[in-house]
């Protein structure tokens, strides 16, 4: 359980590294841009910053950042995305978040997402309604797939190959909307809100997603974290409890 004093340090942490982000706004210093995935200079101050400032609290860190073979899970400690959206950040397209979830029993029970470009924060801990900026969240109460919008993306590590895609395609057709915007943990975000009603992700890391999810447990709404074969990926469902039966069904053919 984190205490007063763990809470003020993550949030103060998501603040430290928004400033960092912002100092390179113009220039992000693109280290690597391989096949589909990006990795900047910012990622890394970013990440430096935020291990610092987490490391006070004395619990394990596990970073997208970090050297991630030398990396365990954590069953009770930090999980975080320094820089969620890092090619929408290159492009100044904003829906870029800073991703810091704590994990008790490899479960995430704590959340804290910085929306950057908006500088909103959200958060929620154990058995306290999730917020933003203060103010009370709640999931929406939308049960049908016909008017639902439905949040997804495709991870940098999924499989682009065209059955699979044609699969995904059949799977959202039932849906009103499908929105595509390139930040996990701020789509989670907007499910908790109960802007959007379902998140869908396969091959997502646990990093981009474990703050949200968090998110929207505490603003009354359910998840599927299904374990991939690969270390840290997941298939991920996330949606009010209304419709999450009907989605998980849809979009993983499970019956959660
Ligand atoms: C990415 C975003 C995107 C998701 C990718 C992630 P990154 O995060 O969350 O929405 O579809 O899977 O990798 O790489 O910019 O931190
Ligand atoms: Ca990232």
């Amino acid at each position: 359980m984190l205490s007063e004093t763990h809470i003020e340090i993550a949030k103060n942490a998501l603040d430290k590294a928004r400033t960092i982000a912002l100092t390179y706004f113009n220039n992000p210093g693109i280290l690597k841009n391989e096949f589909k995935d990006i990795k900047t200079l910012v990622d890394l101050k970013m990440n430096e910053c935020l291990i610092e400032e987490l490391s006070r609290t004395g619990f394990p860190i596990l970073s997208e950042e970090s050297e991630l073979q030398n990396e365990i899970f954590p069953e009770c400690g930090w999980v975080i995305d320094p820089l969620d959206g890092t090619f929408n950040f290159t492009r100044k397209f904003p829906c870029v978040g800073i991703s810091i979830a704590f994990m008790e029993n490899r479960i995430p029970s704590y959340g804290f997402v910085k929306d950057i470009f908006n500088d909103i924060t959200y958060s929620c801990e154990p058995n306290r309604k999730a917020n933003k900026n203060g103010y009370e969240m709640n999931v929406s109460d939308e049960s049908k797939l016909g008017n639902a919008i439905l949040a997804t993306g495709f991870p940098s590590g999924s499989n682009y190959e065209t059955n699979e895609l044609l699969t995904f395609i059949s799977n959202v057709q039932e849906f009103k909307k499908i929105r595509a915007i390139g930040c996990a943990s701020l789509m989670l975000c907007l499910v908790a809100e109960g802007i959007f009603d379902v998140y869908y992700e396969k091959g997502i890391y646990i990093w981009d997603v474990a703050a949200g999810l968090a998110l929207v447990q505490a603003a009354g709404g359910k998840y599927l974290l299904k374990e991939m074969s690969d270390p840290f990926k997941y298939e991920v469902v996330a949606s009010n409890p209304l419709i999450f039966r009907t989605a998980c069904q849809k979009l993983t053919g499970n019956l959660s």
